[in-house]
Order: C-alpha cells, then structure tokens, then sequence
C-alpha cells in the first residue's frame, strides 16, 4: 500500500481559526482529494474495475488480490462469512491510495440491492461517482435505481462503459440510453472503434488519437495501452474505422463534448468505453479521476450555512463497523472530513449528543490492513477507532460551536421479521447483539408502542440483510436468534406526534426506531392508500431529506 500519510506537518487547527500558511496547506491538500464511489447493477464489473484502478494506482501489485468471488480467491476486503460464500460485497470499505499528486478515497459500495441503505451512506460522502455501464446490456435496473440516489445528491458522474470486447448495444444508441433513461447528456471522451468480437479500440477525442485494444494475458499486471495518432492506426481501410470515424463526426456536429460546468452540476456526464478484464481504457479512467472529478467542496450544513474547507475540523459519520476481523474485534465509525484538518488526539464534540470524543486513533483502512493516520484532510474518509459511542449520520466537530451536518438520508424499510431470542441466558448477547446491529445499520431494531418487546421487530429493505443479521448474531454475539416474517411491506417516515393518529387509526401501526425515526407500516399499499386518504395532515415520507421519487425504479 502506497503512504499516503507522509506530508509536512501543519499547525494544529483545534477548534481556533487557522493561521493563512496552514489554511493555505489545507486548501491545497484538500484539492488534492479525489472522492468517490463506484456505482453499477451487480456483474457489470464494478469490482473487476475496482481492481483494476488498484492496479494501476499502484495499489496492489497483482489484481485479484482485493475482492473474493464465488468459490473464492483469498479476500482481502470481503471479510463476512456471507460474502465468501456468496460471492457479493455487502460491507463497504474505503479503499485509500495515491496516484501521482493526487489522494484517492475510492468508496466501495455494496453492489447488491438489498444493501441500498448503505449505498445512500456511501454516496453521503462521495464528492463523485463513477457509473459502469455493461456494454452488451445498457442502463439495467439497479443501475437506474443507484443513479438516481447519487442523482439526488447531484454529484458528478462518470460513465465507465465496460466489456466492450463483448458483444452490445450500440454505442449511438447506449448514448441514447444514458440521456433518454436518466436524463443525462453524455459526451464522450473516448469513443470504441467495433465492438464485441471486433473491437480494436477507441479513439481519444480529446487529441484524436487511438488506443489499440489487444487481449494480453487477462489483465493482471500493469500494461500500457498502445497508443498512436489516429492518422497512424493502420485501419484506413477497416469499415470498423470508418463507422467509428463517422460517428465521432456525429458528436463532434452535436458538440458532445465534456463540459466541466454541467458535469459539476450533474447533468452531463463524461463517458470512458473499455474492458476492465483487459485492463482496457483503466488508464484513462484513473487519469479522469485526477484531471476532472472534483475536489471536495464546502458543505452545507443543517443550520443553512456552508462550512467552508478551511474552518476549524468537522466531519460526519457515514459507516460504523464493528468486529470487521477476528483479529481487531472493535467498532471503527467512518468519518468523512467535510472541513478543517484531523490530527491524532484531536479533540471533538459529537453534535447529537454534545458529549466530547477524543479521536485518538485514525486509519486509513485498506481493506483489512490498517495504517494509522497522524493527520487527515476534507475529502478523506478515515476510520476512526474505538468509537462505541458514534452512529451513523453524527457529526464531529472541534470547537464549541455546533456544528451538525444534514442526516443522511434514509429508506423505509419493505420487509419486517420478529426476532425470537433461542436461548433464553444469552439475553444479554441477544440485545446488545440487536442494539449493535443496528447502530451499524445492518437492519432496523423496532419497538411497538415504545415498550420493550421481547420479541423486537426488524426492518430492512432486503432477505440477505436478515441472514446476515441471524449470522452476524451467532457468530458474533453468540445468540442463536430465529426470525418470523412480519405481514408489512409498505412503511412510511412519519412525525412523533403523529404516532398516535396512526394507531387510533387502525389501518396501520407505529414503529419506533432507536435513532429517533418513526414508522407508519401497513400491509399492503392500499391501506397506506386509504390512511392517507383520511388523514391528509400526516406526513408520510418516502425517504428523508431527498426527492421522494428517488427510490421510484
Ligand atoms: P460486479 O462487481 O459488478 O458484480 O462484477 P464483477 O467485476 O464481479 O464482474 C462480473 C463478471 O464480468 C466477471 O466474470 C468478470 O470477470 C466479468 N467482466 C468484468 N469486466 C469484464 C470485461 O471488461 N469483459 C468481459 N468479457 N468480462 C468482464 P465471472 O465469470 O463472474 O468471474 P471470473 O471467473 O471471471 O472472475
């Protein structure tokens, strides 16, 4: 793993304004933060790009080395039992390394459905995105379902078109896709000469020049493309050429060209076609994340001021993970940096509770190695350790004046089981087991009524989010737990007050989470239909904070 935590010392910012010299460092370190996440409906590639960035960020020295798949190779950021088995990530890892001048911070997020909430953290601290597209099927479901989260956030994002060496759709018509499905202008940076079988290349737009695509041994060591002007590809006489010629001529008269004012703004994205398997077009996308993917900027905060980069260090909670190896069993909370600079020791506040927290170690996590962080910027996403007290969507601060970014926005839950307790002596395991699975967000721990259920309610979004809650709590807490579905399917956020309409109403019932959310479920949508239909007062929101349509597809 590249250090990445070698710079000059600065002064420390504690909660005081920093002087211009250490305000001058942090801004240019801040700008040399690339964040991101990496967004696609499960087999695209998204790990086989993953990867492959390592690879070429220098990284790891072999790809393969990152992720586990089905029957597995040895997982180095895969650590649940269910994703060795299973073959998907469900925990997201940063993935922290250099390239050149520039700090990468590559957020991996779940890329199966059932962990969409993990997703919207993720994207929480995400300044971009990069979207990646299988060539042979276009815009897919999920795809359009993470677009849109990462759409509400309006984050930039970069289109990776990848398997080209396969067989698919047209790359007129996947521009097509891209504006007509998500409402996005796409201009092409580079642009493929054939496809499937007889893909060759692509063609830089940029300085016209040609990248030959050859199939070398399967990508797993660095290899440079070759490169040449397009005047000297040799394929004066390939209709291939031709077409890719013609079709360039086409974006070129329609100005597809990248814009950085709406790219920033999220509405034309630039597209990169490649093979990651072939290691193919890897290159440019890393080169893209340095030169065009934005540097982290002022947040806005709850109270509608924007904190500058510059101001005194705050940040916010966007994933806690405990017992992520046998050999550190404790709980790291991930804060994103939104301004000021960390170093160890750093004294904050925590704003939900107003209690002080010392973070006294801080890592950069690699996948399971950890490196310990003197010093941090905006942009990072660091692990903090120890943090038994820090939930997801709580934000640190130094300095006494509140400081509380906007909460990250939640999915009601679609599917719900009561949690049966097996063995009757680990009560003890059984909730603090619940309580701590909840705190990650692994699942939702409901009560009814307020009251403490022996048999609490869970919520999630997805079947695997419960096998993972009945593993995790054997192996883990060592709590047999046996779950029964629950009839709910439809599950609105409401307002605590009005709790009690909900339940004097019949039609539904309230569900109170530990964080403070409340929860109308009904049934079936028609009864959620019909209250709403009753009670015209009551706010029944599909997710907080964000469009309502967002999870629409
Ligand atoms: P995901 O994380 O988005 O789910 O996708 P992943 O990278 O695991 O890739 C899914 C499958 O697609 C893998 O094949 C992978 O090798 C293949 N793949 C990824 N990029 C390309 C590409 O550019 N071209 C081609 N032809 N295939 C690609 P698999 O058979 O499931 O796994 P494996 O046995 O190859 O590892």
């Amino acid at each position: 793993m590249a250090d990445i935590s070698a710079s000059a010392p600065a002064a420390s910012n504690g909660g005081a304004r920093p002087t211009a010299a250490a305000s001058a460092e942090l801004l240019r370190e801040a700008g040399r933060r690339r964040t991101f996440a990496i967004i696609s409906h499960p087999d695209a590639g998204k790990t086989t790009l993953t990867e492959k960035l390592l690879l070429y960020g220098g990284a790891v020295h072999e790809a393969g080395a990152v992720k586990a798949r089905a029957g597995g190779r040895n997982a180095t950021s895969d650590w649940m039992q269910i994703e060795r088995d299973r073959g998907i990530s469900v925990s997201s890892t940063v993935l922290r390394f250099a390239v050149g001048d520039v700090v990468v911070n590559l957020l991996d997020t779940p890329g199966h459905q059932d962990f969409s909430e993990d997703t919207l953290r993720v994207l929480a601290a995400a300044d971009c995105a990069v979207m990646v597209i299988d060539a042979a099927k276009g815009i897919e479901q999920q795809t359009r379902r993470l677009f849109q989260v990462a759409r509400a956030r309006r984050i930039p994002i970069i289109t990776f078109v990848n398997k080209c060496d396969r067989p698919g759709v047209s790359p007129l018509q996947l521009v097509d896709h891209i504006e007509k499905e998500l409402g996005l202008r796409a201009t092409p940076v580079t642009w493929p000469v054939g496809t499937g079988e007889e893909f060759c290349g692509v063609i830089d737009r940029r300085d016209e020049s040609f990248h030959r695509f050859t199939r070398t041994a399967r990508g797993s060591k660095v290899v440079d493309d070759e490169v040449v002007a397009a005047d000297d590809a040799g394929l004066e006489d390939d209709p291939r050429w031709a077409t890719a010629r013609e079709e360039v001529e086409l974006l070129d008269a329609v100005e597809a060209d990248h814009d950085p004012a709406t790219f920033e703004a999220g509405t034309s994205t630039p597209l990169f076609f490649g093979s990651a398997v072939w290691n193919f077009g890897v290159d440019a996308l890393l080169q893209a994340l340095q030169e065009i993917a934005p540097p982290p900027t002022a947040r806005p905060t709850t109270e509608d001021v924007v904190r500058p980069l510059e101001a005194p260090f705050s940040g916010f909670v966007c994933k806690v993970q405990a017992n992520t190896d046998p050999r550190h069993r404790d709980r790291i909370a991930y804060v994103r940096i939104c301004s000021g600079r960390f170093e160890r020791g750093l004294k904050v506040l925590n704003s939900r509770t107003g209690r002080p927290f010392t973070m006294h170690h801080a890592h950069a996590v690699f996948a399971r190695e950890r490196q310990d962080l003197p010093e941090a910027w905006p942009g990072d996403v660091i692990g903090v350790v120890g943090a038994l007290d820090l939930r997801v969507g709580d934000t640190l601060h130094a300095g006494s004046a509140r400081v509380a970014f906007p909460p990250i926005p939640t999915i009601p839950p679609e599917r719900f089981a009561s949690a049966n307790n097996l063995d009757a002596r680990r009560h003890k395991q059984f909730r603090s087991g619940l309580q701590q699975l909840d705190e990650e967000g692994v699942v939702r721990l409901l009560q009814r009524g307020g009251i403490q259920d022996p048999r609490p309610v869970l919520g999630g979004v997805g079947a695997l989010q419960f096998e993972v809650v009945v593993q995790r709590m054997r192996d883990e807490f060592g709590a047999e737990i046996r779950l029964d579905p629950l009839p709910w399917s439809v599950a609105r956020l409401i307002d605590l007050e009005d709790a009690k309409i909900v339940e004097g109403d019949g039609a539904g019932v309230a569900l109170f989470g530990a964080d403070g959310a409340v929860f109308a479920v009904f049934t079936e949508s028609f009864q959620l239909r019909r209250f709403a239909k009753r009670h015209p007062d009551v706010q029944l929101r599909e997710l907080v904070n964000t469009a309502s349509d967002v999870l629409a597809g």
